[in-house]
């Protein structure tokens, strides 16, 4: 529809309906949809259900087309309903979960599953989706930390960028494509204890130089929606906070789509205590600038009349009302209210061969190595005496907690890929204990039914009898998936007691064990480490799972996967990243430099496996750092180089990672910086010269005055395979 036109159509409409445009109703009024937070019948009159403008979490092409069909026949001037959905790591056909989708460093297939889960969930006639999350994240605690690129600004970005682009296409008038919604705005990675929906405290330029770039860069992808968080900034909950959203938002980041609440937000402004009662909650968020209320009911029951007693502005109401009619503008609903909705298509790509072999490959490249002693890996799945044992062998439970259109039928298990295969059709397996303790409190989910201590003790009996009988050990441990996602929040990062309990009777009798560790978020997993030969992360890999984890266990995939989060030693140094300032008593364990400077007792500063860390089954060697000038004025530019080889036995990939250290600022500057990274392919022997720039862009910070610029003086730059390379050279930003 011509903006003109819906100008007229905005100006036709009762304040009734302008307001019915700001209301998002949950999926389960219509008995579709899971509640994604505290579920309630929101007080709402038939009208205001007749007049809402969108629905979240209802998916299938019949349903929605004839939602839609009903809805618009009874809106006064039948104005299209907008459908969103949680479409975090797929649709139907899973993808692995963020955390590891930003392990393959690889946003061209990032953006490619996004593109696969765009054309199944606008099949099924999702308009857009609540993603990408880049909420930045430093502590495994979180439960959220599955759904983030992980704990680099850089590589947030550029994994949030990839998502927009992926599900947006080239073009929204494509067919296949969705709108994509930015979550959570802002700062929702970093709440105090990692205690999900807790508070946020974080310095205005902490804010800006690590928590805001990913944000920016989704949005510079296009993002059409942004949501905000639950947390507080400065005291002060997103969806409330006038500086976030009209100052930082609006006008330094220039985003001018729709911005939506999260789940029930504006009500909980009441619990935050900003807001004595649900019209002071209504007035204070509108004048932040949320358009759009999820799931409260604050705005239906509270509006209306506080325009109607001139405590709010008319044009507030029509301001959002137009950035709604906007964006279902922008989807062309007004001319095709169905969008791509259409069973036959539905029927066509979901879970179709293509989209399996993407999460399979998507998944492959996810999976990170973090142990390969004796090269002990890879496996030869045909002679060797091997045997699969753990509670993750025979577990279909591989998506992510967010994979809520999935079925779990479809997901392709480690046993089942196992049996899929001749070579391995009889390779023995045993589940050797449950996948969590009886007594572990784990909300949110029902437990898998607990076997009595009798079956507990014959199943480890077995599978320890299994272990003495074969050579290797492939030990499929990890966390259950609902022990991960929104409300998860942990204070206890280690494996379950039983499964390390069947580490250990295991490591009794055979000491050639292979970890594959399945897991939403970073564990302490010292125990694997000194009990297993080989330890692949394979977080929690989606639909085609099993298949990934035996085609990288055989080596027909070798693994290159780069942590996007660290594993930290202990939960003791959490919240931990390698961006850290170096503060004014440095610990170097190395140099064990003595008692007062900043170290822990009993625990190491470094964590377990750092940011960027991942093997390979082939080795590489990186050169000296080759720069092209060892000076430059801010109008120049200036490249550093390294030669990679490829120094095994077999093709592999590797990525370089280029970090950047800024030795003195008008403020405090981090250790070290990613500031880009390049995936190499080499063959055996094979060599590669890569070659970054280095422009007075990547230089720059928010200085003593807040102003994002570069300043003179020497800088270190790194090239390396992970955050801890201390392969640099120095050069001089000069006047
Ligand atoms: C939830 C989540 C958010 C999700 C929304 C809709 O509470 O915080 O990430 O998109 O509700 O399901």
């Amino acid at each position: 529809m011509k903006e003109t036109a819906l100008r007229t159509l905005l100006s036709e409409m009762t304040l009734e309906e302008k307001i019915g445009q700001l209301i998002q109703l949950p999926g389960y009024f219509q008995n579709e949809g899971m509640a994604t937070g505290p579920a309630g019948d929101m007080g709402l009159t038939q009208e205001d259900l007749q007049l809402a403008g969108s629905y979240l979490s209802i998916a299938g092409a019949e349903k929605t087309r004839k939602l839609q069909t009903d809805f618009m026949a009874n809106h006064p001037h039948h104005i299209p309903l907008l459908f969103m959905a949680d479409i975090i790591n797929g649709y139907r056909t899973v993808f692995p979960i963020p955390l590891a989708q930003g392990c393959t460093f690889d946003p061209d297939t990032v953006e490619a599953g996004a593109a696969v889960a765009a054309s199944e969930a606008a099949a099924a006639g999702i308009h857009v989706t609540f993603s990408p999350m880049a909420d930045l994240v430093r502590d495994a605690r979180w439960g959220r930390v599955m759904e983030s690129p992980g704990e680099d600004p850089c590589l947030n970005g550029r994994i949030a960028a990839a998502m927009v682009k992926g599900y947006r296409g080239k073009d929204l008038k494509e067919k296949g494509t969705i709108g994509a919604c930015l979550k959570h705005f802002a700062g929702y990675g970093a709440p105090e204890g990692g205690r999900d929906y807790n508070t946020v405290e974080l310095s205005c330029r902490t804010l800006k130089e690590d928590y805001l770039p990913a944000y920016s860069a989704a949005i510079k992808a296009g993002c059409d929606v942004v949501m905000t968080s639950f947390n507080t900034l400065d005291r002060i909950p997103s969806a409330a906070n006038d500086w976030l959203l009209k100052q930082v938002l609006r006008r330094e980041m220039d985003f001018r789509g729709m911005v939506i609440t999260d789940w029930n937000a504006l009500e909980e402004l009441l619990r935050h205590g900003i807001a004595a009662d649900q019209g002071e909650a209504a007035f204070i968020a509108l004048r932040a600038g949320v358009d759009m209320d999820m799931t409260s009911s604050v705005y239906a029951r509270n509006l209306k009349h506080l325009v109607e007693e001139g405590k709010i502005p008319e044009a507030w109401i029509d301001d959002s009302a137009w950035r709604v009619l906007m964006l279902k503008n922008k989807l062309s609903l007004f001319e095709t209210p169905f969008r791509d909705a259409d069973e036959k298509a539905e029927k066509e790509l979901i879970l179709c061969a293509a989209h399996r072999q993407a999460a399979r490959e998507c998944a492959e490249k996810s999976f990170v190595l973090l142990k390969n002693e004796e090269k002990i890996l890879p496996l030869n799945l045909t002679e060797e005496n091997i045997a699969f044992i753990g509670p993750y062998v025979n577990n279909q439970l591989l998506n992510g907690a967010w994979s809520v259109f999935a079925d779990d039928e479809d997901t392709i298990s480690l046993k089942k890929a196992l049996l899929a295969r001749p070579e391995t059709q009889n390779t023995p397996t045993a589940p050797g204990c449950p996948i969590h303790d009886p007594e572990q409190s784990v909300t949110g989910f029902q437990r898998p039914v607990q076997p009595d201590k009798t079956d507990i003790e014959n199943t480890l009996k077995e599978a320890v009898q299994l272990a003495r009988r074969v050579k290797k050990v492939v030990l499929c441990l990890g966390e259950h998936r609902e022990c991960t996602g929104e409300a998860a929040s942990r204070g206890d990062i280690t494996l379950p007691s039983c499964q390390i309990r069947l580490l250990n009777a295991v490591a009794e009798v055979n000491r050639n064990i292979i970890v594959v560790l399945f897991s939403g978020r970073p564990l302490d997993i010292r125990p694997l480490r000194e009990k297993a030969k080989a330890i692949l992360v394979a977080w929690l890999p989606g639909t085609e799972g099993g298949n990934a984890v035996v085609r990288t266990l055989s080596g027909e995939y070798n693994p290159g996967g780069k942590l996007s989060m660290c594993f930290p030693y202990s939960i003791g140094q959490l919240p931990i990243h390698y961006n850290h300032l170096n503060t004014g008593r440095p610990y170097h364990e190395e140099a064990d430099n003595g008692r007062f400077f900043s170290r822990y007792q009993d625990i190491p500063n470094e964590p377990l496996y750092p940011f960027g860390f991942g093997l390979s089954y082939t080795s590489f060697a990186f050169s000296p750092v080759k720069l092209s000038a060892d000076r430059m004025t801010r109008k120049d530019r200036i490249t550093a180089s390294v030669t990679v080889t490829n120094t095994g036995d077999r093709a592999g990939m590797e990525t370089a990672q280029l970090y950047l250290r800024d030795l003195a600022g008008s403020v405090a500057r981090p250790v070290r910086q990613l500031k880009d990274f390049r995936k190499v392919s080499l063959n055996p022997g094979e060599s590669r010269e890569i070659t970054f720039l280095i422009t007075e862009d990547i230089l720059k910070f928010y200085n003593l005055q807040m102003q994002y610029v570069s300043e003179p003086g020497a800088f270190d730059v790194f090239i390396g395979p992970d955050s801890r390379t201390e392969n640099g050279a120095r050069f001089m930003l000069t006047e």
